[in-house]
């Protein structure tokens, strides 16, 4: 059985589709899913969704060597960040190389980097009159939205798309492509 290890620090909508793709497949599951929030609605869906939940707190994701060993106990074989607002530490990154992979709301290198995230990417796209947008699955490394890009998917963006039209174009993308790429990563190791 491969193992995955989601992370989230918001809503979770997408952490909830990758839970329902992954429903009853007999060579993958989800052994868990991290938060740094203790308020995400993420906890909430993954109560509904009977799916065992950790919230970290900031002190104890600052001891890299306490998280680093939950970690490695669960044996993940991917570890998924899908809005994920922490940055993952150097130990982590050495822990688990190439197994941790990022969705990001946009065509990197496009609309990428600190502060770049939710809706903010999406009101640049619209303010820069973008005719297209997109995500982007890639590699963590130590910088943010910096590691291998893995796949990239589109979406027109017409003149008459609000903020809150191209972010939803972009959260169905992301519902349509990023579990296929997730199954497709860990069928190829
Ligand atoms: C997604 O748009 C993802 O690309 C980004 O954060 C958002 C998370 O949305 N990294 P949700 O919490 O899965 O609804």
């Amino acid at each position: 059985m491969k193992k995955i290890i989601l992370f989230a620090s918001g809503s979770g909508s997408n952490v909830e589709n990758i839970v329902h793709y992954f429903q009853g497949d007999p060579e993958i599951v989800i052994a868990a899913v991290c938060t740094n929030k203790r308020n995400a609605k993420v906890l909430d869906r993954c109560d509904r969704l009977n799916v065992p939940a950790f919230y970290f707190n900031r002190a104890a994701w600052q001891q890299e060597s306490q998280i680093h060993n939950i970690l490695l106990s669960l044996a993940p074989d991917l570890l998924v960040l899908a809005g994920f607002l922490r940055k993952i530490p150097p130990t982590l990154i050495d822990a688990f190389p190439d197994k941790i992979i990022n969705i990001h709301p946009s065509l990197l290198p496009k609309y990428g980097g600190k502060g770049m995230y939710g809706s903010k990417v999406h009101e640049a796209v619209k303010a820069n009159g973008e005719t297209e947008t997109g995500i982007t699955v890639h590699l963590v490394n130590a910088n943010y939205d910096e590691g291998a890009i893995l796949h990239q998917a589109t979406t027109p963006v017409l003149p008459t798309d609000t903020v809150a039209r191209i972010a939803e174009k972009v959260h169905q993308l992301e519902y349509a492509h990023f579990p296929r790429i997730i199954a497709a990563l860990l069928t190829q190791t």
